[in-house]
């Protein structure tokens, strides 16, 4: 018991400390994962910008056709870009995988860029959602941009054609500056990485769509037994009183 104790109170000041470790106020965020149309554009961004470097090893393309409620058609023609060794469309059967070559990923990043299915529960949604809005030029670093939240990440700013790159000053009025503009206003950003964040969390946990529809019934359920459970009682109380 007494070994038990220690362990928990070393992994609990472990914590603390990695918590200390890094000041950034995480940005709270929405997760709705009843929102289909929300994970569906996740979905989109992520095989559009993310898939290249980063798989999603333990999820399979087919299972976006009960969980997102897409057809298999709408999944061939938006999801899957990627192709088997003898150039044909991956099957919606596979797994979402990519082609990063080890050797090449090193050379380029210093790492092997991390399978994320279950990133959001290693790291939390509030996490996700600060790291991809927290990119910043930086000249002094080898892909010209750092990251307040992960100081010195050897990931590019793959969404800056998006957010635009923004300086690591504020302006005198406190207001972002942009060493260039993106395509979308910083609303719109935020919005897009809301969705992409959504599809994250659900990807590292699918079951939770499954509890939600199930834990509904089971409370109606519950509160009928109750009221007949309630019945029954009065019913073999009365004689007594
Ligand atoms: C060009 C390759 C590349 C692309 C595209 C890319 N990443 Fe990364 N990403 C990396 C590399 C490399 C790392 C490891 C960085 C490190 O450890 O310093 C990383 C790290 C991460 C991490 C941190 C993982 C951890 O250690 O906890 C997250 C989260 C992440 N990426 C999310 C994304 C998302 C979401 C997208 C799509 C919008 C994306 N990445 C696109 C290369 C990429």
């Amino acid at each position: 018991m007494i070994r038990l104790l220690t362990f928990v109170s070393i992994l609990v000041t472990f914590n603390f400390a990695q918590a200390a470790s890094n000041n950034i106020q995480l940005k709270p965020v929405l997760i709705d994962l009843n929102n289909k149309a929300s994970l569906q554009r996740g979905a989109k961004i992520y095989v559009n910008n993310c898939l290249g470097c980063h798989t999603l090893k333990y999820q399979r393309y087919v299972k976006f056709i009960d969980h997102l409620s897409l057809t298999k058609e709408e999944i061939e023609k938006n999801l899957i870009f990627t192709t088997n060794k003898d150039g044909e469309q991956t099957k919606i059967g596979s797994l979402i995988l990519n082609s990063v070559n080890t050797d090449t990923a090193i050379e380029a990043f210093g790492v092997v860029p991390p399978d994320l299915t279950l990133i959001a529960r290693s790291r939390g949604s509030e996490w996700l959602y600060t790291f991809l809005t927290s990119f910043y030029e930086d000249d002094s670093r080898p892909l010209g941009v750092n990251n307040t939240l992960y100081p010195n990440v050897g990931m590019p700013h793959v969404l800056s054609w998006m957010e635009g790159l923004k300086k690591a000053q504020l302006s005198d009025k406190g207001q972002i500056i942009y060493a260039y503009k993106g395509s979308m206003t910083a609303e719109e950003y935020d919005s897009t990485i809301v969705d992409l964040v959504n599809f994250l969390v659900y990807v590292s946990e699918p079951a939770q769509l499954d509890r939600y529809r199930i834990g509904f019934w089971v409370i109606i359920f519950l509160s009928l037994f109750s009221f007949v459970a309630y019945l029954l009682k009065n019913e073999y109380w009365k004689d007594v009183k």
